[in-house]
């Protein structure tokens, strides 16, 4: 895997939100940390430890400085930053550009410069940046370019990561602003209606992610199985591991950042293998990060918006194909060869391998027609030979 500078692959790691909300304190972290750390998630990539909203008091004290809850994190944020840097793992917070956190806890309005210092005093390698409580008629656009150079210029790498929602046309200005990662969509649920219309709203925008500034399509809620202690995220809550596993590769190809966001404590077998599946990683990982395109299966009057292929080109000229069927109903899918950019007339063959049963899929030429079950997948990489 070829890394490059902060924030030139999308970001992996873990976030407290989606389980736990308010719910954080310094010991699950650390537990949290040392499971990354000792439990192979580390080895295949995971690397930020992100605490989300409501870890701070809900005043600024008399100097104007964010203060950590003492009662959650007694030990302070310097001191949870060094425990999980002995992990040989990255440490992420978080703050909002408004007056406020979503949850009413300060915002960094009118205080960016002084909360990135403070930031990297800590020792802080990750700010995730929310949009709640913005001042109305103040620019977001503007917020994020101020908090992005805050960043840049307050002594330590710090990766950004911008959580607007999606709002404001965020694809056209986000990646001049500096930010490595920008949220392109309302919050994500633990259910399978959330992970289809997340995947589907972003399939046209595929053409704006790319190296140091990727479209966050939210935190993966593989694993979860309804456990949220928010209603919202828990909302018809749970998945199965099939609607999971195909979560988890939409978001592997269209080049998310990959932040768990289960209680990996109780993360099952299957939900582990999902989550440490190298070669998914591998296509989400690969150096040229390129947004994937679709295909819409022939025959053209068989198509819904629920069943298509993606394609992700690598670096090294093999093609990541994923067969996406997201109806409720069994289907085949079928593709023409020439839809890659591959003629009968070149004799070319692609030799595929299955990444998800990690064994030889086959040679074929001119076509491959496949039968997927509902909400499953089927992801190939294929080699020109
Ligand atoms: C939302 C954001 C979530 C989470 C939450 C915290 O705006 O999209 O991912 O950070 O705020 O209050």
């Amino acid at each position: 895997m070829m890394k490059s500078g902060m924030g030139f692959l999308p970001p992996m790691g873990w976030n407290s939100w989606n389980t736990f909300t308010w719910d954080i304190n310094e010991d699950l972290v650390k537990n949290i940390a040392d499971i990354i750390a000792e439990k192979g998630y580390k080895d295949v990539g995971y690397e930020y430890i992100v605490i989300d909203d409501c870890w701070s008091l809900r005043e600024r004290d008399a100097h104007g400085c964010l203060v950590a809850d003492p009662a959650k994190f007694p030990s302070g944020m310097k001191a949870l930053a060094d425990y999980i840097h002995s992990k040989g793992l990255k440490f992420g917070m978080y703050s909002c550009a408004g007056t406020h956190t979503c949850a009413g806890f300060p915002g960094s309005f009118e205080h960016e410069f002084s909360d990135a210092a403070q930031l990297a005093e800590w020792e802080v390698d990750y700010l995730k940046y929310d949009y709640c409580f913005k001042p109305r008629n103040m620019d977001g656009e503007l917020l994020y370019r101020r908090m992005s150079l805050a960043l840049k210029n307050c002594g330590r790498d710090i990766l950004f990561s911008a959580c607007n929602w999606g709002a404001d046309g965020v694809h056209d200005w986000i990646r001049s602003s500096g930010a490595h990662m920008y949220r392109s969509t309302g919050d994500i649920q633990d259910n399978w209606g959330s992970i289809k219309n997340i995947a589907i709203s972003q399939i046209e925008k595929s053409a704006y992610t790319g190296n140091y500034c990727h479209n966050d399509m939210d935190m993966l809620v593989v694993g979860m199985f309804g456990g949220s202690n928010n209603d919202f995220i828990g909302k018809i809550g749970g998945c199965t591991h099939t609607e999971y596993k195909t979560h988890f590769s939409l978001w592997c190809l269209m080049g998310s950042p990959l932040m768990i966001g289960c209680d990996l404590r109780k993360a099952d077998e299957e939900t582990e293998k999902i989550l440490k599946n190298p070669r998914l990683i591998e296509i989400n990982q690969d150096a040229e990060a390129r947004g994937c395109y679709r295909v819409k299966p022939e025959p053209q009057w068989f198509q819904t918006n629920e069943v298509f292929i993606l394609v992700k080109v690598l670096q090294n000229g093999e093609l990541a194909v994923g067969f996406f069927n997201l109806s409720d109903d069994r289907r085949e899918i079928s593709l023409q060869f020439w839809d890659l950019g591959i003629s009968y007339a070149s004799g070319r063959k692609l030799s595929f391998y299955d990444c998800w049963e990690d064994k030889d899929f086959g040679t074929y030429q001119e076509r491959l027609a496949v039968t997927v079950d509902a909400h499953d997948c089927l992801i190939l990489r294929g080699k020109l030979v």
